[in-house]
Formats: structure tokens, C-alpha cells, sequence
């Protein structure tokens, strides 16, 4: 009998074992994951604002949030929870959230290090300059913004591995399991996301040939479940093999067939060949405080310096939030800003940018010196881009430790699902990101952005982007980490959000939620939200400015915390966004 007893514990020890090597089994890890749990995938809400005293995650939905404060009580890092709440905003919020997509994400740690990853989507290898050109040299928008053509080669996976493998603690396992379970059992999906998938019913239609999870014969509505099978294999191969999983066998043959069934360019040694690439963060000081935030690939960080470095000259706080002043010294920075942006940058392993012109303080100076108090200062006249109907479908995360680590992420498959085009067998969506290129110089994309040279199309080259994750520290502690999506409109409502905060002292929930304002250069046009208060408005329209209404500028997410006091998480009223903390 002692004997049985001894064999039956060295037959269950290499049971575990062997296990542990092979990254689990499903049903022992479902052990390790809140869903069905702690966490209600069919019942759940969305906490709009959260004071507490430990931690905190905001992301683009309840679900993802909560899987990245389940990720941190578990005695995982701010990496680990943004990893994890990016993998679970994947399933959640198919529209942006992704693996086929690609981002940013800022990571500030507790022992003084900022550092940045670099996930863009590149040009597939067989990219040309002009691919994007009608046979009479017009840019075909139908091409960059729908289909295998449209999509970048993705680098979500590459990201969210390479920041765990260097500055992750949990198993990785562990931070990809709560998405396997929210795609094999289901969730409910909110009234936004109902709509959405039904918006986009046609579209999903034309652009796959093989049924996909997103369409049904009957409308979708809030509370339906959303159950993705193929998404939770992709998933599992992620889990069990990283990187590898998805750049490589079977997620990369499929990837590859989807190309060939639909014409892309994606190859295998495309995908063999991606990399994430860790950045040095654009570090610059504003009034005090130390503005943490993402370099070329991205525009975004270059002009928010631009913005604040031009404004810090004028006394925009003595002025007020709201005043016609200091919104007319905004708009006049964010015009600047975006015609530099369309001349200068793009991919810098590709152009050279000037980077230190672009943001000193001379140059700055003597940029804005141009504008006049209660004049608007006009752009070169020039034909609007169909900028106005876009909608916000990237998304951000931000997450704070109880260490002091802190993440921000901004991530995406660009417009809402992207490419629309679903990995056939593996349940996940394309981007289309090619459109951030400049398909010709001069012509606007779908955000109405002009580029020139530096963003045109080349093999392997990184598209120029707008997110802008940032945090901001205070005697070198985290003060504030923010970002949003929303195209162009990026830069311009991280912009106002730091300075609703630093400057006029709004509260967070008012710097996130208060209706925002956007200029870029062309069209020459200042685009409010609904709710922009009317005598403003007015002020601005008699000293010259054109103004046009739009549904919504981005949708912040914000968390603040000054030293010795709580922390308050902010989700966006505009969407599903919610906090989890603790
Ligand atoms: O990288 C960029 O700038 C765009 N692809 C972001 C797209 C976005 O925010 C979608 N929302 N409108």
C-alpha cells in the first residue's frame, strides 16, 4: 500500500512536472484566471472614476480593466497588468483592441528607468512607394483602408513579449489566460459594441470569404454574447509558445494564406523578421514636471512638446481654462505644430529628423511669435480631408503599481476593426494601418493628414503615428499617465488634458470629460465637440476661426496622483472605458 502511495506521488509529481514545462493545461490554468470567477464576463459595469489608495488600471472596457487589477492583486507589475489588460482587449473590444494591430507603450519604473516599446506595424517587404495610386496617380483609399493590402505586418505579439520578457514578473501564461477564457466562454458585449458590429455587418461580409464570429443572422444587441473559438486556439499558441506562437507555424501560415486568398503582401519572412524595438522616451520638462513620452515613429511626442514649449511663453494659466485667450493660444500652437509634422516626420530608421530644431526653445519661441492675440492666423488654403465622419477606434490603457510602476499603452488596428479582414482560422482582425502612410505627397489620409517624403511608403518602414501614451512625473514620481485615441485628434486632446490639469487645475474627471477642441494645420478648421460652450465658440469665430462640430475628440483615459495623496483613475464618458482599482 505504501508502496502504491509512493508511485501514485512520483506518477502525479511528473504529471505537474512535465506540466509546468509545457506551460499548463488548459483546465489547470482555468484555476488561474478571475473569468467565471472574481470576474462575471455576462454581468459587470463600468466604474467611470475611482479614488483609491493602492493601484489602478483604465482601459476601453470594464472587463479589461478588471483583468488588469485581478493581474496586480496577483502581485504582478504595472507591465504584466498592461500586457494582460492589452491581450483581454483583444477579445473584449474587438473593434481596437488586437494582436494584429500594433502600438506604443511608455513604461516608467519605480527605479527612475523610462523606456518606450515600439510595436508599429512595418510595410510588408514587398511594399512599393505608389502602391496605393489609381492609374491616373490618385491615392485609392478603398486599398489602404480595407483588405490584405490595407494591413501593416502586425506587432502587437512582439511588443507585448518583449516588454514582458525584460520587465514582466508573473508567468506569462498567466497574463494570456484570462483572454483565452473571454474568448472560449464568451462575454457580454455592450450597447457601443452592438452597434458597431452591426454597423460594420456588410463590411465584414465583403472582405472574408469564411464565416466569422463577428456576424450572425440577427442583429446584435447589449448583453448578446460574443463567443471566439478560433481567436481562443490563436490565443492558446501565444500562451504556450510566445512570440514564436504568432510569427511563426500555424497563426503565420494562416496569416500567410489569408494574404494569398485576398491578394496582400504579408510573407512568412515578414513575420519572421518583425521586431519590436525598445526606444529611447522623448523626455522634456514643463513647468516643473518631467513629461515622459513617445518618439518618431510616432509624431506624437515631438508635438506635444512643440505645443507645450510654445504656449509656456504666454501666461495661459492667469488666462484661464475656457478664456477665448488661451484657447486661441492653443489652436495657434496645434496649427504650427501640424504643419511641421507634415513636413518632417515619418519613420526615423528611414529619414532623418530634425528632432532637436524641432523642439527647442529658440525655435519654439520664435514659431508662435507669429501668431496674433485675436487674429486667426490663416493656413494655406486648401481642399478639408474626409476628416469630420471618423470615429475613435484605437485605444489606451494606463496602468499604476503599488510599487510605482507605471504604463501607458496606446494600441490599435487604426479605423474600427481595422482592415475588416479576419485571419482565416484564427479569429482575429488585420489592421490597416497602411493608410497612416503618405500615399502621396500632399494628399490627405483618412485623419485629413497631409505628409510628404518622410512618410511615403518603403519596404520594412514604420507609418507615421499620432499615439501619444505619456506620463508625467513629479519629483520623479509618477503624477500623471494619460492618452487617448482618435486619429490626429491625439496629440491635440493629450495636449489639453495636461494642460487642463497642470495649468488651470481642473479636476481629472473634468480634464477628460469637458468637450475638447482640435486644429491641424489643414484643414483649416477647428473642430469642437458637442457641448463647446457657445460664447466661445463665438469669440473664436470673430477673430477669424472656422468652426465645425464633431461627435467626439478621442477618449482619455487618466490617472493622477500627486505624491502622499489617492490615486483617481478617469474613464471616458464617450465610450465604454472604465477604472479598476484597488
Ligand atoms: O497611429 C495612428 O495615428 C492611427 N492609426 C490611430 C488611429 C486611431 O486613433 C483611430 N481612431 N480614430
Amino acid at each position: 500500500m505504501k508502496k502504491l502511495h509512493a508511485q501514485l506521488k512520483t506518477f502525479f509529481s511528473l504529471i505537474i512536472l512535465l506540466s509546468l514545462a509545457m506551460g499548463l493545461p488548459c483546465s489547470l490554468l482555468a484555476q488561474h484566471s478571475p473569468i467565471g470567477k472574481t470576474i462575471n464576463p455576462y454581468v459587470y459595469v463600468s466604474q467611470k472614476e475611482v479614488i483609491t489608495h493602492h493601484a489602478c488600471v483604465v482601459s476601453a472596457h470594464p472587463l479589461a480593466s478588471e483583468v488588469g487589477r485581478w493581474i496586480l492583486q496577483q502581485g504582478g507589475n504595472a507591465v504584466d497588468a498592461a500586457i494582460a489588460t492589452q491581450l483581454a482587449l483583444a477579445v473584449v473590444y474587438p473593434a481596437a483592441g488586437n494582436i494584429g494591430g500594433g502600438g506604443f507603450m511608455v513604461i516608467h519604473l519605480a527605479n527612475g528607468k523610462n523606456t518606450v516599446l515600439d510595436y508599429r506595424e512595418e510595410a510588408p517587404g514587398k511594399a512599393t512607394r505608389d502602391m496605393f495610386l489609381d492609374s491616373l496617380g490618385n491615392p485609392d483609399s478603398r486599398l489602404s483602408l480595407y483588405g490584405a493590402l490595407s494591413a501593416g505586418i502586425p506587432g502587437t505579439v512582439a511588443g507585448l513579449w518583449q516588454a514582458w520578457k525584460k520587465y514582466g514578473h508573473l508567468p506569462w501564461r498567466q497574463l494570456v489566460q484570462p483572454a483565452i477564457d473571454l474568448a472560449q466562454q464568451g462575454f457580454a458585449i455592450t450597447a457601443m459594441e452592438a452597434r458597431w458590429l452591426n454597423e460594420s455587418r456588410q463590411d465584414f461580409l465583403t472582405y472574408n470569404t469564411q464565416p466569422v464570429a463577428f456576424v450572425k443572422d440577427t442583429p446584435w444587441k447589449a448583453g448578446d454574447t460574443l463567443r471566439q473559438p478560433e481567436l481562443a486556439r490563436t490565443l492558446m499558441l501565444i500562451r504556450d509558445q510566445g512570440k514564436k506562437g504568432f510569427y511563426t507555424g500555424r497563426v503565420a501560415h494562416q496569416i500567410v494564406q489569408t494574404m494569398q486568398h485576398h491578394h496582400g503582401l504579408i510573407t512568412l519572412q515578414d513575420l519572421r523578421q518583425y521586431r519590436a524595438i525598445e526606444r529611447q522616451p522623448l523626455i522634456f520638462d514643463y513647468k516643473g514636471y518631467t513629461i515622459v513620452t513617445v518618439p518618431p515613429p510616432s509624431a506624437g511626442g515631438i508635438m506635444l512638446q512643440q505645443m507645450l514649449g510654445m504656449i509656456s511663453f504666454y501666461p495661459i494659466d492667469q488666462w484661464g481654462y475656457g478664456s477665448p485667450q488661451a484657447t486661441q493660444l492653443m489652436i495657434e500652437a496645434e496649427r504650427r505644430s501640424y504643419a511641421d509634422r507634415a513636413q518632417y516626420l515619418g519613420d526615423p530608421d528611414f529619414v532623418k529628423i530634425p528632432i532637436a530644431q524641432l523642439t527647442s526653445a529658440d525655435y519654439l519661441q520664435q514659431r508662435i511669435s507669429s501668431y496674433t492675440p485675436g487674429k486667426a492666423t490663416p493656413s494655406r488654403a486648401t481642399q478639408a480631408g474626409d476628416f469630420t465622419h471618423e470615429s475613435e477606434e484605437t485605444t489606451h490603457l494606463c496602468v499604476l503599481d503599488e510599487s510605482g510602476n507605471a504604463v501607458s499603452a496606446t494600441y490599435t488596428l487604426n479605423n474600427l476593426y481595422g482592415s475588416k479582414l479576419i485571419v482565416e482560422g484564427a479569429g482575429f482582425l488585420l489592421n490597416d494601418e497602411m493608410d497612416d502612410f503618405s500615399a502621396k505627397p500632399g494628399s490627405p489620409n483618412l485623419y485629413g493628414l497631409t505628409g510628404s517624403e518622410a512618410n511615403a511608403i518603403a519596404p520594412h518602414k514604420r507609418m507615421l503615428s499620432s499615439m501619444t501614451p505619456t506620463i508625467v512625473l513629479k519629483n520623479e514620481k509618477p503624477y500623471l499617465i494619460t492618452g487617448t485615441p482618435g486619429g490626429s485628434t491625439i496629440i491635440t486632446s493629450v495636449f489639453q488634458t495636461i494642460v487642463d490639469i497642470l495649468d488651470f487645475h481642473l479636476s481629472p474627471y473634468e480634464a477628460v470629460n469637458n468637450p475638447k477642441f482640435h486644429h491641424q494645420w489643414l484643414p483649416d478648421v477647428v473642430y469642437v465637440e458637442k457641448g463647446f460652450p457657445d460664447s466661445l465658440a463665438k469669440a473664436l469665430e470673430s477673430m477669424g476661426y472656422r468652426l465645425a462640430e464633431r461627435e467626439a475628440i478621442g477618449r482619455t483615459e487618466l490617472i493622477v496622483h500627486p505624491e502622499g495623496e489617492t490615486i483617481t483613475g478617469v474613464g471616458d464618458h464617450r465610450g465604454d472605458d472604465a477604472v479598476a482599482g484597488y
